[in-house]
């Protein structure tokens, strides 16, 4: 039994499901396959995404391949209820609607799992957290799950390191296809977009202020320069996790594509506008909001609501107050405005300003989490971080270059042969 915002919002929510099918092919493609073959009859999958228009084509691609399903919200904010709606009529139990408090934030995850899920998709690791702590007694019954953003990948290889993790977790937001579409092109297009719907303001020549220059802050950084925006990117000194590049070589990489790289505490003097994507805590605090300009906007595009101190802003100042939706002014008891859109929470996907990430880039991203999930419940594997096997991630790279009516040649036998071999030199 759903708990949604209003039923009767399911007449809108629909056009919004119709217009994203029509734009998502490569989900259709999948679906017609999974009609036929039916991967997940008999299985129950719990569902921990934003609930909106291309979630909901993700949740009825599974459907059709025979899953029921049970879902809530991975964030309080970034329901949308028309679509919470319709999927609550088309017979998914839905529990979210926008603006959950914390309380009724868990309460829905926990009445997801009250359905004894045998298969999760998670974004952000609440939800399997939530398994790991609360409800153990379901683990036996799970035999894996998905997570779709860098967050949730980054707490699930905590707990796999000190030996917590208990089923097998494939890391959707590992595929390389994953980065591309998502985190850089489809953050950047939709960040932008929903700083721009909430304040309306115009963005060249103004001076933004990007921190982290990951797969997301690299590709706001590039779009906000297409827009005319003076960006100043600011990076750390030093290795967050153990793989891949350090904050020196992505500052390094900032610098070298030809923006302005500094530390905080030089640019917060300077932004109009800050957006941080670093997946990171309290990274703007309030000794940078001591040093900002009056009317200075703050945006966070990374997982979680804790990468600006909104404690400590709140701290320093005689008033918070709403201005309009999306929009909070934050009164300094030393007489300067600071402007925080979304609670500080992910820009992009707080609603209504924030409508995620563009159709197209949603059709790969969740063309990887059906095909890895319908990979999870065909085989046996061990309780671990698991790489998106790589056919699922070059296949899902080419149907989303034929869905552009882009149709590469393959390489000849003899190239194969040549780009193994060592030694044929010449
Ligand atoms: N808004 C969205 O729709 C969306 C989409 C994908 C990912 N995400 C989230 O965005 C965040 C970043 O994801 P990503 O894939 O770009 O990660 P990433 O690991 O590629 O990049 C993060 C960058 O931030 C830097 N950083 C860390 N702490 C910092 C600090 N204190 N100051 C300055 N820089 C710092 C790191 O050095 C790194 O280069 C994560 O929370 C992820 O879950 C959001």
């Amino acid at each position: 039994m759903s708990r949604i915002k209003d039923a009767k919002l399911s007449k809108e929510g629909r056009e919004e499901l119709e217009w994203a099918r029509e734009n998502m092919p490569i989900l259709a493609g999948i679906g017609k396959r999974f009609e036929q073959e039916k991967p997940f009859k008999g299985i129950t999958i719990g569902v921990c995404l934003h609930l909106e228009k291309k979630t909901g084509v993700l949740l009825e691609t599974l459907k059709k391949g025979g899953a029921v399903i049970a879902a809530a919200s991975c964030n309080p904010l970034t329901t949308d209820d028309r679509v919470a709606a319709a999927l609550a009529e088309e017979g998914m139990d839905v529990y979210a609607w926008a603006g959950e408090n914390e309380k009724e934030y868990y309460a829905n995850i926990n009445s997801v799992l009250d359905h004894k899920p045998d298969l999760l998709i998670d974004d952000g690791c609440d939800q399997i957290f939530m398994v790991h702590t609360k409800r153990k007694e379901l683990l036996k019954k799970i035999r894996g799950a998905c997570e779709e953003t860098t967050t949730g990948v980054t707490r699930l290889r905590a707990m796999e390191g000190e030996g917590k993790l208990k089923f097998p977790v494939v890391a959707v937001n590992d595929a390389y296809s994953k980065f591309l579409f998502d985190n850089r092109f489809g953050t950047a297009q939709s960040a932008i977009e929903a700083i721009m719907r909430a304040t309306n303001k115009l963005l060249a020549g103004k001076t933004v202020v990007v921190v982290g220059f990951g797969w997301c802050g690299r590709g706001i950084s590039d779009r906000l320069r297409g827009l005319g925006a003076n960006v100043i990117v600011v990076e750390v000194c030093g290795r967050l996790g153990k793989e891949g590049p350090a904050g020196q070589h992505k500052a390094l990489e900032a610098l070298y594509s030809g923006f302005r790289v500094m530390n905080l505490d030089d640019a917060a003097g300077e932004g109009d506008i800050f957006i941080t994507s670093t997946g990171n805590i309290n990274v703007i605090t309030k000794s940078h909001f001591a040093k900002m300009k009056d009317g200075a906007i703050l945006a966070n595009a990374g997982h979680f609501n804790n990468e600006i101190d909104i404690k400590g802003l709140e701290s320093m100042s005689a008033k918070r107050e709403k201005v309009k939706e999306n929009v909070e002014r934050f009164m300094l008891r030393s007489g300067k405005k600071i402007y925080l859109l979304s609670e500080g929470r992910l820009v992009n996907l707080s609603r209504p300003s924030g409508q995620g990430h563009p159709i197209e880039i949603m059709d790969g991203s969740f063309a990887i989490q059906a095909l890895s999930l319908e990979f999870i419940s065909k085989n046996k594997l061990p309780a671990k971080v698991i790489s998106v096997p790589q056919e699922i991630d070059d296949k899902v790279a080419e149907l989303a270059l034929l869905a552009n009516g882009i149709r590469l040649s393959k390489p000849s036998e003899e190239q194969k042969r040549y780009a193994r071999s060592w030694k044929e030199g010449t």
